[in-house]
């Protein structure tokens, strides 16, 4: 009778897709480590892991169910002190461990949001550099139908990086590049205020020279013709850093 049921349930799953998860693969392709943070959308259940370290050259995986939205980032230049307390350069969580827990990054980071569909409607996925940028990154789909096309920003912005938006790390190295947004809070960067419909917040020379650099990514909030992607039932995403 149990097997039966288990079966059946089985066959009710295939049919309706309705435990179709969806799986993350995450690899790191740069020649240091990078620590992972999850954030599951409002009312969206947290992933099994809300933060891991992902050594160089190594690779990990999550899963997600139908219909979930969050966003990935990753954290650069992290260490535990004497006292046990994790932190990061780039992306920290401020949770002073490893597990993001539901926390934010802080900007500049360079962000992956994603949205699954479910019932055949389309998952959307971009890489957003509106909150800034730490680390090359690309997103994209296996399988599924549509546009499915490889999102991202791949090439070194840090490198790029006006004095006036860097921010110095060790030795100072660039390790990431603040929006214009968050180095300036002028509404004219933030879309917000007088500026806060698409109509009247327009690209900028920063977002401009985000853009040039990175063309398959968004570089100011309403910049979203050409940079979100779509794709219909692909079975998993392979999420790249330095790709
Ligand atoms: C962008 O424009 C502002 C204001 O016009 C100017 O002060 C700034 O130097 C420009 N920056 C770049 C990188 O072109």
């Amino acid at each position: 009778m149990k097997g039966l049921r288990v079966v059946a349930a089985l066959l009710i799953c295939l049919i309706t897709g309705a435990a179709a998860t969806t799986t993350f693969e995450f690899s790191n392709k740069c020649s240091y480590s990078v620590w992972v943070a999850t954030l599951s959308g409002a009312n969206n259940p947290p992933l099994s892991q809300t933060g891991f370290h992902l050594p160089s050259s190594s690779s990990s995986s999550l899963t997600a169910p139908p219909a979930w939205s969050g966003r990935f980032w990753g954290r650069s230049f992290c260490s535990t002190d004497s006292s046990g307390h994790f932190s990061c350069l780039t992306g920290d969580c401020g949770t002073a461990q490893i597990p993001c827990n539901g926390a934010g990054g802080s900007p500049p980071a360079t962000l992956i949001e994603i949205t699954l569909g479910s019932n055949g409607n389309a998952d959307f996925y971009d890489v957003s550099l509106v909150d800034g940028y730490n680390l090359p990154v690309a997103v994209g789909p296996i399988g599924g139908t549509g546009d499915c096309r490889l999102a991202g920003c791949q090439s070194d912005l840090n490198g790029k990086c006006p004095p006036e938006l860097a921010v110095d790390g060790p030795g100072g190295l660039v390790i990431a590049c603040k929006s214009a947004c968050e180095a300036f809070g002028d509404p004219r960067y933030c879309c917000t205020g007088a500026y806060g419909t698409p109509s009247t917040c327009g690209p900028t020379n920063y977002s401009t020279l985000f853009k040039t650099a990175c063309p398959m990514a968004y570089s100011y909030a309403y910049d979203d013709r050409t940079s979100t992607f779509t794709c219909v039932g692909p079975k998993s995403y392979t999420l790249t850093f330095c790709p």
